[in-house]
């Protein structure tokens, strides 16, 4: 076999081969900081398993000279000098070619090799932080999916677990750290060296190594883990929210999986710069400065629940991804949409308050937006080359895959499914795992059919709408693929049902295999007779599915709302049923359009988006949620809300001002109650609701909120410690003032400007960030937009700046976007790259539109974005149906115009 080996076999594989494997590496590296590069050695102890004359894994980036390439069968006593050593770039490999066979057995590998510290953010790098005033850099690593192959030479794939024995070579007067804590630092003049005690078995996607300059806070668990959080030079006090949160999580997780944190401590540390919002290396993780600090004063409450929602999620992954790691990047879900699931349970936990689970909808409503593309993909996503990884760390893996773990785990019940996921977690240990495994140990637990139920959801694409009938008793189901683009999928489920009738103690829940079926319920529905009979299907909203009632069951839900009979989350689903009796426009249509779905508002908009309702009913549905008084559910109306706007300056710009008009009506009295300054003692809610609620009516251009915004940002500006704008309205003021600006007055803009340049608190400058692009006039617009590209802004934020762009301006950004390209693709990569396609194409709104992107990106493709451009391309078309549909809807005028005019 060794016989017939080439060197050419081995290019273009989606996988290295197997025929060696590592156990340890025992790697070195010294960073030049000031030189922006590094070298490094590396000795790998291999496991030769079958016969072969080449040793093939991978390195990019690296300078290695064949020199420094050795491989000493153990205990020969030699070293093998290879006769050959091929850099194949486009793979990402190197191949190592020796003139003999390699024995079979233990052998080491040594490799020495040179690197550069890039400033993309990925691989081994470096951020720029200010110290005493000066600039300095800080060497930071960020390797998943797949760049410790630029770091060092590794067999760069999950699966490929070894012992890690890391030593570093820096300057004196930093603090080194790694994945394990340090076991002995030896000074040598200006450098020093430090040896770190050596790691379990991990994947190299996990290994993390930071220099530079930092304070930190520290505690320890009850349990005796030392956690710190590291932080900037004088702010550490910033990072005792996030310390004290690691504290409760990591304690609870310890419980959860039934198995204590694997290793001896836990660092949390701010990164300057930083690709993503955090990294959960394995014992060293890392965050962007606005997922891990928090200033008392200055950080918003939605700031602190991002913190603690991210530390959560990092720290589950310690068991869930770190410990028990995915044998390959198709499973990365079992990572994410676990890890996001896991957040939200600790998150309830510590703060109920907060009303993580009903907030938790909004995973699942965006999740359901991208899962009706045709471009979507199966949560289970075959991968096939390196780039393709990028772009699934999106909302399928994450928010669907989140959303049908808490399926799962609500039909098979919290205990069972926590006892199972315990069984998983020690039996996978130090080791890797499948999807399959993971429904095996839930099916051993629970006795129920879970592989069957959930390769349904996980290998295929897509979602099903159930109808529902009641007919002589009998409950009678039908599942259709729901398509953004109102075509019908051919995609069937096993559907996991759960309902209760005339009480939730009356539940029951079962299977729908079938395309249709009937189900026999007269033992559950006794009390169908009851003149106050109703049912509910999916039972507090728990599953990924759509669910539409026919008329005798959708009334009789409404009466259950309005009787209160109904949860938090399954009013969230049904609640603006219960308000449209208290609206007299149309009651006809309103029975017609809206009645029959639950989940109704954002199932509503679904449909019309599709073409298969009414813009009118969904304005008319809006409306009717004026009593509304959860802050999920009024930050939903208020997304959508703001997205038909979006969608009339195209369709129907002349009808534009009475729906603002009409919408800035409905949200106003919600303002007023709220207020602008907050009241002693309220809660989070209101403080989140307080903040998107002034920010929308910025938007939509308020007169009231616009002038109040700036008289109170105008004393801001004279003094940033006032009361008079609280972190949580900031944001608002800010976009408040954007309106203000236009080319031949810049003032408001120049303010904020300011404002930026003069905080160094994250969390600041994203909220300028954010408004910047806010402004209606285009040259505004287009001038914040090359503010972009300064080096006045980090490239880990120019997404800010981006999503911000106000709805008339999309085509600038379009514009911008194409003039730009060649330095953004030379300057981002990874998933930062797919943010600039998303956010700037998906918004456009006409075919000419959706041609022209088409047109751009035909010659621009590469593996990295293909998903995304294609997904981007498809919601234009989307929009353009729904744009062209909105111009066929006679009545819609006068519709909007009696809404905006009725007192
Ligand atoms: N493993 C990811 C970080 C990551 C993302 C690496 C993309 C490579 C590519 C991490 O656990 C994560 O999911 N971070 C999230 C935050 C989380 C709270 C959803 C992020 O970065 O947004
Ligand atoms: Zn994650």
């Amino acid at each position: 076999m060794a016989a017939e080996q080439s060197a050419e076999q081995f290019r273009g594989q989606a996988r290295l081969p197997g025929f060696a494997a590592p156990r340890r590496y025992d790697l070195r590296l010294a960073p030049d900081l000031a030189a922006c590069a590094f070298a490094g050695s590396v000795a790998v102890d291999l496991h030769v398993a079958a016969p072969t004359r080449f040793l093939v894994l991978n390195a990019a980036e690296l300078d290695v000279a064949p020199g420094g390439v050795g491989f000493a069968p153990a205990g020969s006593g030699q070293v093998l000098q290879p006769v050959e050593v091929t850099n194949v770039p486009e793979d990402e490999i190197l191949i190592i070619c020796f003139n003999e066979v390699l024995p079979l057995g233990e052998g080491t590998l040594t490799i020495e090799f040179q690197g550069t510290l890039n400033d993309k953010m990925h691989g081994f790098y470096r951020s720029v932080y200010e110290l005493n005033g000066e600039k300095k850099n800080m060497a930071v690593t960020q390797f998943e999916p797949a760049d410790a192959r630029r770091c060092f030479p590794c067999w760069d794939e999950p699966a490929f677990k070894a012992v890690f024995k890391i030593t570093l070579e820096v300057p004196s007067e930093t603090v080194a750290l790694s994945n394990m804590p340090v076991t002995e630092e030896k000074v040598n003049g200006p450098t020093k060296t430090v040896y770190f005690q050596e790691s379990p078995i991990m994947s190299t996607y996990l290994v993390a190594v930071i220099v530079g300059i930092f304070d930190y806070v520290e505690d320890f668990t009850t349990d005796g883990t030392r956690v710190r959080v590291y932080t900037q030079v004088g702010k550490s006090a910033q990072g005792k929210f996030a310390l004290e949160v690691a504290l409760k999580t990591l304690v609870l997780f310890k419980e959860y999986f039934a198995v204590p944190y694997p290793l001896p401590k836990m660092d949390m540390i701010a990164i300057p710069d930083f690709a993503s919002g955090a990294m959960e290396n394995y014992g060293l993780v890392t965050y962007r400065e606005t997922a891990l600090l928090f200033d008392e004063k200055h950080s918003a409450a939605a700031n602190k629940q991002r913190v603690a929602v991210v530390v959560a999620h990092e720290l589950a992954h310690q068991w869930f991804g770190n410990l028990v790691t995915m044998e390959w990047w198709t499973h990365l879900w079992l990572n994410e949409g676990f890890a996001t699931w896991v957040s939200y349970l600790a998150a309830d936990q510590f703060f109920p308050e907060w009303n993580v689970w009903t907030q938790f909808l909004e995973e699942s409503t965006t999740g359901f937006k991208l899962d009706a593309l045709a471009g979507s993909h199966p949560i289970e996503v075959d991968i096939n080359h390196v780039d393709e990884i990028d772009e699934i760390f999106d909302a399928i893996s994450y928010r669907k895959g989140a959303s049908v773990i808490r399926m799962l785990q609500s039909y098979l019940g919290a205990e069972v499914f926590q006892k199972s996921l315990a069984a998983y977690i020690k039996r996978f240990a130090y080791s890797n795992a499948k999807t399959e495994d993971l429904w095996a140990a839930l099916e051993e637990g629970s006795g129920e059919p879970v592989r069957t139920l959930m390769h349904s959801w996980t290998k295929q694409q897509g979602y099903p709408v159930v109808s529902v009938k009641l007919k002589d008793g009998k409950l009678q189901l039908e599942q259709t693929q729901f398509l953004s683009s109102g075509s019908t999928g051919v995609g069937q489920w096993v559907v996991p049902i759960t309902l209760c009738c005339c009480s939730y103690s009356h539940q029951e829940k079962f299977l729908f295999h079938g395309k249709q079926e009937d189900f026999d319920l007269s033992g559950l529905m006794e009390c169908q007779n009851k003149e106050n009979f109703w049912i509910k299907l999916n039972v507090n909203q728990t599953s990924f599915y759509r669910v539409s009632y026919d008329e005798e069951l959708a009334s009789r839900l409404r009466y259950a709302i309005e009787t209160n009979k109904l949860s938090a989350a399954d009013r969230y689903g049904t609640l603006p049923i219960s308000s449209l009796k208290c609206f007299g426009l149309y009651p006809l249509q309103l029975l017609l359009h809206c009645y029959c779905l639950t989940g109704v508002l954002d199932d509503t908009y679904a449909l019309c988006m599709a073409g298969k309702q009414k813009l009118v009913s969904l304005l008319h549905l809006i409306a009717a949620y004026k009593d509304e008084t959860e802050y999920t559910v009024l930050a939903q109306v208020i997304t959508i809300s703001l997205n038909i706007a979006e969608m009339m300056a195209v369709a129907a710009p002349e009808e534009l001002g009475n729906l603002k008009k009409f919408l800035i009506d409905f949200l106003e009295p919600f303002a007023q109650k709220l207020g602008w300054d907050a009241k002693s003692g309220e809660g989070h809610l209101n403080a989140l609701l307080r903040g998107t609620l002034l920010t929308a009516l910025a938007e939509l251009g308020h007169e009231a909120t616009i002038n109040e915004a700036v008289r109170r940002f105008n004393v801001f500006l004279e003094d940033r410690e006032t009361p008079l704008l609280p972190p949580d309205v900031r944001k608002a003021a800010y976009v408040a003032l954007m309106q203000t600006v236009n080319k031949s007055n810049k003032t408001g803009y120049e303010s904020l400007l300011k404002i930026y340049r003069e905080t160094d608190l994250s969390q600041e400058k994203v909220r300028v960030l954010g408004s910047l692009a806010s402004c209606p006039d285009p040259v505004v617009v287009r001038e914040a937009l090359d503010f972009i590209l300064s080096p006045e802004v980090r490239n880990q934020d120019a997404i800010f700046l981006l999503r911000g762009v106000c709805s008339g301006a999309h085509e600038v950004a379009w514009q911008w976007l194409k003039e730009n390209w060649d330095y953004i693709l030379g300057a981002y990569s990874g998933t930062l790259l797919t943010y600039f396609v998303n956010i700037t194409v998906s918004p456009l709104a006409t075919d000419e539109k959706g041609d022209e992107a088409e047109e751009f990106f035909k010659s621009r493709t590469k593996a990295s974005i293909a998903r995304t451009v294609k997904q981007s391309i498809e919601r234009v078309r989307i929009n353009a149906q729904w744009v062209k549909s909105i111009k066929a809807e006679a009545d819609l005028g006068n519709v909007i115009r009696a809404h905006a005019h009725k007192q």
